[in-house]
């Protein structure tokens, strides 16, 4: 499951969008980041809608088939339904690193920030709707795509350990099925290593950052 999640992650529609339709390297253009952001600005608004929507989707994809993998194992076995929402975080996290380092592509990919809010939508919407907010009021506020990112991203552990200990743990009718405190140790740190991560792709932007030099978003719209 987590290979075919892996294989799923590392189709790079950024790439393979730009190349076939503008016959460019998204990575050799603007950021060099092959993600939509970098799309939109390089590229055009057409190429960067196919590129959030196929690789929104395809981390969707990923947790959907890990839920409903270790689902199935639950029904079979009469294991707590919680055991589900770890294979769709296996999943989900397995996708992530595919879009991040891609086998198809020299293993240079995105920077998963997208891969990831499907993959934090589709296992826990509250979670999904706090990091979005996050996102949603700095790129208000500064129109920096990657300083919402990274804001986002710090807002994830943060998000699922007060969700996860104080809404679910504390209520033994949560929807997922009853959370232990593993459950809670074990998302939070998942989630914690994953905004390091996300942070850590954003190094070139923390530099432009400091620097003065990061741009806002311009989208080019000569295509
Ligand atoms: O999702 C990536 C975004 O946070 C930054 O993209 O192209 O500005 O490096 P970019």
């Amino acid at each position: 499951m987590a290979i075919i999640s892996y294989l799923l992650g590392s189709i790079s529609f950024s790439i393979i969008f730009t190349k076939k339709f503008n016959k460019v390297d998204i990575r050799s253009m603007g950021s060099g980041n092959a993600g939509a952001t970098n799309v939109l600005r390089s590229v055009g608004t057409k190429a960067a809608i196919f590129t959030f929507i196929f690789d929104f989707a395809k981390g969707a994809v990923s947790v959907i088939i890990g839920k409903e993998i270790f689902g199935f194992i639950c029904t079979m076995t009469g294991a707590s339904p919680i055991i589900a929402q770890y294979g769709a975080y296996i999943a989900g996290v397995a996708c992530v690193i595919g879009h991040i380092y891609p086998v198809y592509f020299d293993f240079k990919g995105g920077k998963g920030v997208l891969t990831s809010a499907a993959m934090i939508a589709l296992i826990d919407w509250r979670v999904f709707l706090i990091v979005i907010s996050v996102f949603i009021i700095l790129f208000l506020t500064t129109r920096i795509v990657s300083l919402s990112s990274m804001s986002a991203a710090a807002s994830f552990p943060v998000a699922t350990f007060l969700i996860t200990y104080f809404i679910d743990y504390r209520n033994a009718d949560a929807s997922a099925g009853p959370v232990t405190l593993t459950y809670v140790w074990v998302t939070s740190a998942i989630a914690l290593i994953m905004a390091f991560t996300i942070i850590y792709e954003h190094r070139a932007n923390i530099e432009r950052i400091k620097n003065g030099t990061e741009k806002k978003l311009t989208i080019n719209h000569k295509s």
